[in-house]
């Protein structure tokens, strides 16, 4: 039962998509998708709520298209852990299904001319909980960061498969960029 809802999402995301080529457009038309996945979580699994402890959290995909398109996961933020800032390359729209995680929204204040620096201050912050939406452009940089004592376990669906894209990391101290590190990931239900 709870896999229909996962299928389903899939189907009503293509279907939502179809023709989509603008960002803006693309994330209107998936927000109110993903916030029905809050809405009736009986599609999550225990495993979701497993991160990896070398890398600080856990992703399951739930759907990549052969083209690289339509990435669909769960990552689960183990408490105490979080991400360091990053940019998308694609599209994104994240949901809070359980736990709290918080969104740090970074702004860059150099024009990325020179190669290996970026100047970031930090703009805002959210905590991503059941039901709340965090969407993201493809050239936004954020982190994310678990301050709580349990995981928190959220869905994303991305334009693309991120593994495919050349994308950023971004350290805020030492103001440099480099090429963001592939994640550890898990494909669910292989
Ligand atoms: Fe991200």
């Amino acid at each position: 039962m709870s896999d229909k809802l996962v299928s389903a999402l899939v189907t009503d995301l293509k279907t939502a998509l179809k023709g989509v080529d603008d960002p803006a457009d693309a994330i209107a038309r998936v927000t109110p998708l993903v916030k029905k996945m809050a809405e009736d979580t009986s599609w999550v699994k225990p495993e979701y709520y497993k991160s990896d402890n070398e890398q600080g959290f856990g992703i399951n995909i739930l759907n990549e298209e052969p083209d690289n398109t339509l990435l669909v996961e769960v990552i689960c933020w183990a408490p105490g852990r979080g991400v360091a800032p990053h940019d998308h390359q694609t599209w994104g729209v994240v949901v809070g299904i359980d736990g709290t995680e918080v969104n740090v929204d970074w702004r860059r204040k150099d024009d990325g001319a020179t190669p290996g620096f970026a100047d970031l201050e930090m703009a805002s912050e959210t905590d991503i909980t059941n039901g709340v939406v965090c969407t993201l452009m493809p050239d936004d940089i954020h982190g994310v960061r678990n301050d709580g004592d349990v995981p928190s376990v959220s869905l994303h669906v991305y334009g693309k498969v991120l593994a495919s894209l050349n994308r950023s990391e971004f350290d805020a101290i030492n103001k440099t960029q480099k090429p963001c590190p592939q994640r550890k990931r898990t494909m669910a239900n292989a």
